[in-house]
């Protein structure tokens, strides 16, 4: 049976059953933004003035969380410096390094993966956490295990470091609370700092996670210090976006509450970020949304495109913005509507949510947050409540115990 660990109103944990229903907790009506049935510029115009006023927002945990990534990635650069070592001397001596999570933690294991391997030359594998017991890879006493995971309680992940332990496999957790179940198996904690997140959908957990792993690549690179400087310039400006950008994201949000489906593409680390942002639009507004790489598109899914098929390109100034540009070009020829998450605008772009420029490995950080705030935007306008999507709760376990992995050698 699967049951979900949830703290319920008197901040006690405990089991829920997944295969119960679990209803969404009602939006005010003032709270929807614009009504199904009234005209779109209409909608735009009342989205427009409500947001004229952010303060309106913050009684929703997932937008206060959003806003708070201006602190809380700066708060996650701020490890120990004794754990830097440690963590980079269990990474670069390791034979094997396996990343492994679950949901938006997984999509920063990609990233992290993405960033060990092109900052610091590293190599490692990123596993599923529901997959980890059904994988044949050598774990063994020269293997590290980076564990991402926000509760430090999600089972499949719990579960795989407990078999990895087993094997001798040393173990670096990423996570919220040190005290935690993940924490206490773990060699190694690096605290997210990015203080308790409550919304089900997790935002500044998943900007901590991916700040760390940049880190730590810059660290083993030792080139650490100029990415803290980089970072501390440009937050600033990513949190409280230009107006511009603001209604174009308004827009978009209204596009989208009248659609079944939509693409996020990118490719790079973007195509990380395009299935990260896929992600948070299901799990918040219920639109079914797909992140694939902007390569991929010729491959199968431009069979789906259509007149209006709402495709989201994160493709900023980095080296993979002229192949994105010819991908999409492709996509809009037979009909999509393209919006761009760029520093640069281009005149295949039908909307343009402008981000700023900066160093290469930090578009990660500054293209997700206005992607964050689109899924935030999309649920009020289909009248859903942000911080209690349906079927969905914040930490998951499972009662069963995790059958030990066959290995070949029938250990
Ligand atoms: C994130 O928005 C989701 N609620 C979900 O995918 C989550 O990331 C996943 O369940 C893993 O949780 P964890 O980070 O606490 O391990």
């Amino acid at each position: 049976m699967v049951n979900i660990l949830q703290e319920n109103t008197d901040g006690i944990r405990g089991h829920v059953n997944l295969n119960a229903k679990t209803s969404p907790q009602a939006i005010n009506e003032g709270d929807c933004i614009g009504h199904s049935n009234c005209h779109a510029e209409k909608r735009l115009e009342q989205l427009q003035n409500v947001a004229k006023n952010e303060a309106h927002f913050s009684k929703f945990n997932m937008f206060r969380e959003i806003q708070e990534q201006q602190e809380t990635i700066e708060l996650s650069l701020n490890q120990q410096p004794a754990d830097l070592i440690k963590a980079s001397e269990f990474i670069t001596n390791a034979d094997n390094i396996y990343i492994s999570a679950c949901g938006t933690s997984l999509n920063a294991a990609y990233l992290g993966s993405h960033m060990l391997s092109h900052i610091s030359k590293y190599d490692s594998k990123v596993m599923i956490g529901s997959e980890f017991k059904y994988s044949y890879e050598r774990l063994d006493p020269n293997c590290v295990l980076l564990a991402l995971s926000q509760s430090g309680e999600t089972s499949d992940i719990v579960n795989s470091v407990r078999h990895a332990r087993s094997e001798g496999c040393k173990i670096i957790s990423f996570v919220t609370n040190q005290n935690s179940t993940l924490g206490k198996l773990s060699d190694l904690v690096l605290p997210l700092r990015c203080g308790e997140e409550l919304a089900v959908a997790a935002t500044k957990s998943y900007t901590a996670q991916i700040t760390i792993m940049t880190l730590i690549s810059h660290y083993i690179n030792g080139t650490h210090q100029q990415l803290i400087r980089d970072i501390k310039t440009t937050i600033p400006n990513i949190v409280s976006l230009c107006s511009n950008t603001q209604s174009a994201i308004y827009e978009a949000s209204l596009l989208l509450c009248q659609q079944k489906a939509c693409y996020f593409v990118g490719r790079g680390c973007n195509r990380i970020t395009a299935s990260e942002a896929a992600l948070k639009l299901k799990e918040v507004s219920y639109i079914h949304s797909e992140g694939l790489s902007a390569g991929e598109l010729i491959h199968g899914t431009l069979a789906t495109i259509e007149e209006g098929t709402l495709l989201f390109s994160i493709c900023p100034s980095d080296d993979t913005f002229g192949d994105t540009i010819s991908d999409i070009s492709y996509a809009k020829g037979k009909g999509a509507y393209i919006i761009g998450i760029s520093d640069v605008e281009h005149q295949v772009f039908d909307k343009w949510i402008s981000i700023p420029k900066a160093s290469e490995c930090l578009y990660p950080l500054l293209s997700i947050i206005p992607l964050q705030k689109l899924a935030f935007f999309s649920a009020l306008a289909k009248c859903v409540n942000p911080d209690s999507p349906r079927n969905l709760t914040k930490i998951v376990s499972t009662s069963q115990e995790t059958t030990k992995r066959q290995h070949s050698n029938g250990i």
